[in-house]
């Protein structure tokens, strides 16, 4: 079967750091950070980030460039007939899950983006009301979900160097000057000092088990590994491409971003009052504030940099979300031998359908829990927590035991292959293991 091809490879990596950067660091990191006590949580985040996620992004890299082939396929190719397809299926199954809440959290940035760009969003005085209130609301949320599921669904459909990689390449820059401006600008709002402070002075007193599980499963989100995501983007790369610069690249690029939306968000959570652990409406409550508090006194610029702000992010959480969707669809479409545009549909009718069900959970819903949990919140749960640090587990320790040593190194083509077959077998399959058995005990 005709595979596409990212064209170049910077397209390549920008592909992957669209994947990368999303709402996970805008919208999931600030959230995570404020709930498990700032500072310690981005100490213990950036170790996660470069001994554990790195390289298991990495081994994704392997894995995708040589078999050339989907999440699933790829091991049939480079392991036909042993179990480490189960981590494939893992992965198919956590695109679904992942795509279907993130859709939500989308969906409340296209309103958003709308409220920006006709005037509505800042004239409000009580983002926190008007926050909970729109979430609840059965209707609006989910017509904004079904918006931007048919927006990835029509660039998943189009394909690989056309859709993927066109949109990458231009937003991703845009984005990141625009998160610099905004840190700036926060970090001068009253009072702000407190919120650098909390992003500044570990505090390790807070740090529990269940602290450094979720430290863990924000880097695995954050860097889109241990469900094959990026696998399946690396069967697209040519020969020329780096690997592990290109991993290096990725990984700064979206940590920068993580780092820089906590300098965005809490100086003005710490300004305007909120609690740093208010949960996932803190970037849609504190945001407008922020906006204005710096552009108040000139409101079309208010206007133009609330918009601008939400459409990037809109953006972001696209370019992310089709790395998700093209997980389950390039599975489908090679496995089942439906058409690209056929196994999409599929899949964005199955992610349409539990996303309903994700976004009732801050309305209708509410009290319907499993394990305490609402869908939304299970849904996060299971993914970040459970299918991707197990995914990367096996994915590192298919890579660094199991998969053929020479095929291995000719990938990686770097100086630095005996280290990181250290890490691949030894420090990151232990390093997730014991947090992962620890975190789950503990909580
Ligand atoms: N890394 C994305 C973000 O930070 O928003 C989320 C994500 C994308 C998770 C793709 C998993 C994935 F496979």
């Amino acid at each position: 079967m005709e595979r596409g091809n990212f064209g170049s490879k910077i397209g390549a990596i920008m592909a992957a750091a669209g994947s990368a950067v999303g709402l996970g660091n805008i919208w999931r990191f600030p959230t995570e950070c404020g709930s498990n006590g700032g500072a310690a949580f981005i100490l213990i985040y950036l170790l996660c980030v470069f001994f554990l996620a790195m390289p298991v992004m990495v081994a994704e890299f392997v894995i995708g460039r040589s078999s050339r082939a989907n999440a699933v396929g790829s091991y049939r190719v480079l392991a036909p007939g042993k179990p480490w397809v189960v981590s494939g299926f893992m992965g198919v199954l956590a695109g679904f899950l992942v795509l279907s809440y993130y859709s939500v959290v989308a969906g409340w940035t296209l309103d958003y983006t709308v409220e920006s760009l006709t005037g509505t969003l800042l004239d409000k005085n009580d983002f926190a009301g008007f926050f909970g209130q729109f979430v609840a609301s059965p209707w609006r949320p989910v017509i904004f979900l079904t918006i931007f599921l048919l927006l990835t669904h029509f660039v998943v459909a189009i394909g690989v160097e056309k859709g993927i990689e066109r949109y990458s390449k231009i937003m991703m820059p845009i984005l990141l000057l625009i998160i610099v401006v905004l840190a700036v600008f926060s970090m001068f709002m009253p009072n702000a000092i407190e919120g650098i402070k909390f992003l500044l002075t570990p505090d390790f007193s807070k740090v529990t088990k269940d602290v450094v599980l979720s430290a863990m499963g924000q880097a695995f989100f954050s860097l889109s590994v241990g469900m094959g995501t990026l696998a399946t983007y690396a069967s697209y790369f040519n020969k020329e491409t780096r690997l592990v610069s290109s991993a290096v690249g990725v990984c700064t690029i979206d940590t920068l971003v993580a780092i820089s939306a906590g300098f965005i968000i809490f100086p003005a959570v710490f300004s305007v009052g909120v609690s740093a652990d208010s949960g996932p409406g803190l970037v849609f409550i504190t945001l407008p504030y922020v906006f204005q508090e710096a552009f108040g006194s000139v409101p079309v610029l208010e206007y133009v940099f609330s918009g601008l702000f939400y459409i990037l992010l809109l953006l972001a959480a696209l370019t992310s979300s089709i790395s998700m969707h093209e997980i389950s669809t390039a599975y489908i479409h090679e496995t089942f031998h439906l058409s690209r545009s056929r196994a999409a549909t599929i899949v964005t009718a199955v992610c349409l359908t539990l996303g309903i069900v994700c976004s009732l959970s801050f309305g209708v819903w509410r009290h319907v829990t499993v394990a305490g949990m609402t869908f939304f919140d299970l849904f996060d749960f299971i993914t970040a927590k459970f299918l991707m640090p197990l995914g990367g587990l096996l994915i590192c320790t298919f890579v660094g035991w199991d998969m053929n040593k020479k095929l291995v190194a000719s990938q990686l083509d770097s100086r630095f292959t005996p280290l990181l077959m250290i890490l691949f077998s030894w420090v990151a399959p232990i390093g997730i293991g014991v947090i992962f058995v620890y975190g789950l005990i503990s909580s």
